[in-house]
């Protein structure tokens, strides 16, 4: 994220630099017609630069060994928060692991009820669906793959 503001502040100082070039560039000639085409060409180089930097998003990432997902149970990971279940065996599910209450993260899955921490809700291992409130909205499904062995964010 700092990386990508500086990157941003630097493209747009050079973009600063840029109309200062073509401001100094324009009065000092009469016939500025070569030189306003010329700066126009480092600007808008500039700006495929930050957006490649900017979205530089992986399109699967493995979160956890299938392994580390017992039947019946889960696993709760923070970064991503998501919550891996198993409610059979191999039938993996996956939900937001944060609380549609008051938005804790998910402590624990436990005879196949996801559990918050904070208020005492329970959800669905399976689908999600609430148990027992007080929440009332259900933990919205996450896209999960099991490739190798590997639980993979889609
Ligand atoms: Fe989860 Fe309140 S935040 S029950």
């Amino acid at each position: 994220m700092d990386v990508n503001r500086r990157t941003v502040l630097q493209a747009g100082g050079l973009v600063v630099v840029g109309g200062v070039v073509v401001a100094c560039g324009s009065s000092s000639s009469a016939d500025g017609s070569a030189a306003a085409s010329s700066p126009a060409a480092p600007a808008s180089s500039a700006a495929p630069e930050t957006s490649a930097a900017g979205s530089s998003t992986p399109a699967a990432q493995g979160i956890a060994s299938v392994s580390d997902v017992p039947v019946g149970g889960g696993l709760v990971i923070d970064d991503p928060a998501v919550v891996i279940t198993q409610p059979t065996e191999g039938d993996f599910k996956a939900f937001t692991a944060i609380c549609t209450h008051q938005g804790c993260l998910v402590s624990s899955v436990e005879g196949n009820e996801i559990l918050c921490p904070c208020h005492g809700s329970r959800f669905s291992a399976t689908d999600g669906s609430v148990i027992q409130g007080p929440a009332t909205m259900p933990l919205q499904p996450a896209g999960i793959a099991v490739e190798g062995g590997s639980v993979i964010l889609t």
